[in-house]
């Protein structure tokens, strides 16, 4: 169970934290006193802090610096009243993951409480390397195919050096347990990785969350804000979905790379940090740099190490193993029997395509898990799409389809540049028609009903189609 330690002086508020939180299935513990918190961290563990640093008797500060020092990967959320926020940037300064004035909207709190308890999770979950660990304690990542190996072998390589790492790869791979992994392996495992989405927020807000901004710097930045890279300092940084970036943060992050040192947005002072930083991407850069959306130096620089994680249908001997470990644990967490598979539900699954990857494959195995009730799993108790495609794709295309986009876009561009306007929309949906169901006749030998079936229409829709586009028999 997650345990939140709050410290605060206010019964009332104690009172507060502890309705709000138990309701969550969080377990928490509440004090007064700050000695007593410390004194508590030296012999009990916990996953996050939340500290006022306001106390009667002990600087919060000083009691933010003793925590950090007791539990220096435990994410501290400290608050902070009375109109004052020099206290609480400092205490960000000073490793606290994020500050919040009180009083505070209970919402605000929570969402900054699950931001702080993901990121401890990322710190904590301790992630196994390779193919022996078949039932690990926690997580694996799994795998013995010779590519798998070869990322094994590449962090082996990276993790004790300070070396910048780029983890490439498509959408559910494992960029980010890898960059964990690398993580964990590393000199500087006992101090927190900061991870950021550079997907997730918009350019300008980017920027002040990695290198911090001062008060007035861009509309809305109603006060001083230190960054990530600042706060992140002497330990890790994780850039996620770097391709992601403006070019504007690219240049930033370049110096900070080459350089070590940055300013804060509307700021002069030049700010040295010492960052080990690791970054994933699953966009084409080399493509980005044609389009001039990623910037060569930066590429470059980034480059140095690559970790590239193939897709799952070019290690299709990994899709056994990754079997095992998901259906294992997935029982293991709901509490029921593991349960078997059938050879030919096991041949369907190595011969799909995953488009998903491991992500999607994890998925599937906790839903068997759970629809299955620990009966053995049949063929016909996977998805039309992974039971399709062996069967010559004749009841799904859709992720055949989702694999070749590009084509249909390039198509489509194409058609919408020479097309003369008008109907445009009805015409190639039309002419999409009738191809499709040439192609239904042809597959099934002329045989309507076995068409229709193939398209999941019934059979006058599908003659009354025949009759449109002018494909009854002799015409
Ligand atoms: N080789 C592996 N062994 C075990 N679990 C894996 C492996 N690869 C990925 N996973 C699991 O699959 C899920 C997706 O992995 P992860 O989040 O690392 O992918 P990602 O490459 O970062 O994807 P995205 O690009 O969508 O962010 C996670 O739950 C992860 O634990
Ligand atoms: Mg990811």
């Amino acid at each position: 169970m997650t345990r939140i330690l709050v410290v605060d002086d206010e019964p009332t508020v104690r009172r507060a934290f502890e309705a709000l939180l138990s309701v969550r299935g969080y377990e928490v513990v509440t004090t007064g006193d700050a000695e007593e918190a410390i004194h508590r961290l030296e012999s009990d563990d916990c996953d996050l802090v939340v500290l006022d640093i306001c106390l009667p008797l002990m600087s919060g500060l000083d009691a933010l610096a003793r925590i950090k020092q007791l539990r220096p990967v435990v994410p501290v959320i400290v608050m902070t009243g009375r109109g004052t926020t020099d206290t609480a940037i400092e205490a960000t300064k000073r490793g606290a993951f994020e500050y919040q004035l009180k009083p505070f909207e209970p919402r605000e709190m929570l969402d900054t409480i699950t931001k702080a308890l993901e990121a401890a999770r990322l710190m904590k979950g301790r992630v196994d390397l390779g193919p022996e660990t078949t039932e690990p304690a926690g997580e694996a990542i799994v795998g013995r195919s010779l590519v798998m190996q070869q990322v094994y072998k590449a962090i082996g390589r990276v993790a004790q050096t300070d070396v910048t790492v780029l983890i490439r790869g498509e959408t559910g791979t494992g960029k980010e347990l890898v960059a964990r992994a690398i993580y964990q392996h590393s000199q500087r495992s006992h101090l927190p990785m900061t991870v950021v989405n550079c997907a997730a927020l918009p350019e300008t807000l980017l920027e002040s969350e990695l290198f911090g901004s001062e008060r007035g710097a861009f509309t809305g930045a109603v006060a001083r804000r230190i960054g990530k890279f600042e706060q992140a300092h002497g330990g890790t940084m994780f850039l996620d979905e770097i391709g992601d970036m403006s070019l504007a943060t690219q240049a930033k992050v370049l110096r900070l790379l080459q350089e070590r040192s940055f300013e804060r947005l509307g700021s002069n002072e030049t700010i040295q940090v010492d960052v080990r930083v690791l970054c994933a991407t699953n966009r084409d850069l080399e493509k980005a740099i044609t389009e001039g959306a990623f910037r060569e130096d930066l590429y470059h620089r980034l480059n140095v190490v690559t970790i590239p994680i193939p897709p799952l249908r070019e290690r299709r001997e990994d899709i056994p193993g990754l079997i095992d470990y998901f259906l294992g644990r997935s029982a293991r967490t709901l509490g029921v029997k593991k349960p078997p598979l059938a050879d030919q539900a096991l041949q369907l699954l190595q011969d799909y395509s995953w488009p998903g990857n491991v992500r999607e494959l994890e998925h599937l195995m906790q839903q068997l898990v759970i629809f299955t009730g620990g009966y053995t799993i049949q063929a016909s108790d996977l998805p039309a799409a992974v039971q399709g495609r062996a069967e010559g794709g004749s009841t799904e295309r859709a992720p055949m389809i989702e694999d070749q986009e590009d084509q249909w876009l390039a198509l489509i561009r194409q058609y919408l540049t020479t097309s003369s306007g008008g109907a445009a929309h009805q015409d190639l949906l039309d002419r999409i028609e009738k191809l499709l169901i040439t192609e239904a006749l042809r597959q099934s030998g002329g045989n309507q009903t076995r068409a229709a079936r193939l398209l999941g229409l019934a059979r006058p829709t599908l003659h009354a189609k025949m009759q449109k586009y002018g494909l009854m028999s002799g015409s």
